[in-house]
């Protein structure tokens, strides 16, 4: 039975451990779990309203909007740009960063977010996500910029997705533990319901879009195989799990451990996934539950950015499976 602590109580609670806190800090996140349930109420009844579908539109990742994801990121800036705590966001679906609209004062924290992830999920029903992180400013004062965008991932000062699926639960960390809340629709609250989540320190379950294999490496060819053949003492063959969202096959692999992969091959140098607004929150999920990030060479968190949507090789999960990996793919050149 849930002890009934709604996110908001939590993040209150939290912020209370932190004697000189402000607060602007946890209104990000109170501003997100709002955000989060304006999302969740057109996501619930797609099918039902004409949201579904293509809008004419490219992204700068090349793929076409849906207009859930349209909706999705229009309504998480209108819920974050006047609180008065961001200077500047970023967002997959915009080429560049997005200033706060003037007459707003421009605050301490910076928020890059992946409105909808998944999206060639949305029509076939297929759980999907919104992913985010938030880093401090760099810049003094004023409106932010690139730069204060294009932080390394240990800089985050928090990261967390919406999972909207047979229930919709808010996951985030501020570098305290993992925890989950999930979404009692009847009450219109997020209650506490995976305190301090662990990641199991090694799996047996698999997840790789495994249509790619013929342009992976031989390295990564080699662990697949591995992967897949028979030795009980340490639970393989593993069984292959994927659903093409990124925030469902993580948050499988958060609460069940293994490995998700998302790795470079001939077709896509630098992989699929986008480090700002992808890979970076995962990976510092993953690791504050105990788990391990990599690109099969370092820590994501490591990576210095260049450019706001620029792709990496993603790696995530139990942190004996990555050691594993990073074994196989060091030859890799
Ligand atoms: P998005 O919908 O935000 O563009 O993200 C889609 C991503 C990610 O969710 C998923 O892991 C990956 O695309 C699946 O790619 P493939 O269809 O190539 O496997
Ligand atoms: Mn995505
Ligand atoms: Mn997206």
């Amino acid at each position: 039975m849930s002890k009934f602590i709604t996110l908001e109580r939590f993040i209150n609670e939290e912020e209370n451990k932190f004697p000189n806190a402000t607060g602007n800090f946890s209104a990000i996140l109170h501003d997100l779990s709002l955000a989060a349930k304006l999302v969740w109420r057109e996501v619930s009844k797609a099918g039902l309203v004409n949201i579904l579908g293509n809008t004419e539109k490219i992204n700068t990742s090349g793929d076409t909007i849906k207009k859930l994801d349209e909706f999705a990121d229009e309504t998480i800036y209108k819920a974050m740009d006047h609180g008065g705590h961001l200077c500047v966001m970023a967002s997959e679906e915009n080429e560049d960063i997005l200033l706060i609209p003037d007459g707003y004062k421009k605050g301490k924290y910076v928020l890059l977010y992946d409105p909808l992830d998944g999206s060639s999920n949305i029509d076939a029903n297929i759980t999907i996500g919104s992913i985010f992180c938030i880093y401090k400013r760099i810049s003094e004062s004023g409106d932010g910029n690139l730069n204060d965008c294009l932080q390394k991932g240990f800089k985050q000062v928090a990261a967390g997705y919406v999972v909207y699926g047979t229930s919709t639960m808010f996951v985030y960390t501020t570098g305290n533990g993992v925890h989950g809340f999930t979404l009692d629709p009847s009450v219109g609250e997020f209650l506490l319901s995976h305190e301090n989540i662990q990641v199991p320190k090694k799996g047996k379950i698999y997840s790789i879009n495994e249509g790619n294999s013929n342009d992976w490496s031989n390295e990564m060819k080699n662990y697949i195989n591995y992967l897949k053949e028979e030795n009980k003492a340490d639970s393989r063959p593993y069984s292959l799990r994927y659903i093409g969202s990124l925030v469902g096959d993580f948050h499988r692999t958060l609460l069940y451990g293994g490995i998700f992969c998302y790795p470079a091959d001939k077709k896509n140098k630098n992989g699929k996934l986008r480090l700002m607004y992808e890979g970076n929150p995962m990976s510092m999920i993953i690791e504050n539950a105990g788990g391990k990030c990599s690109n099969g060479k370092m820590s994501i968190l490591e990576i210095q950015p260049t450019s706001l949507h620029e792709r990496t090789p993603l790696f995530l999960g139990s942190k004996e499976d990555i050691e594993i990996l990073e074994k196989f793919l060091q030859k890799e050149n």
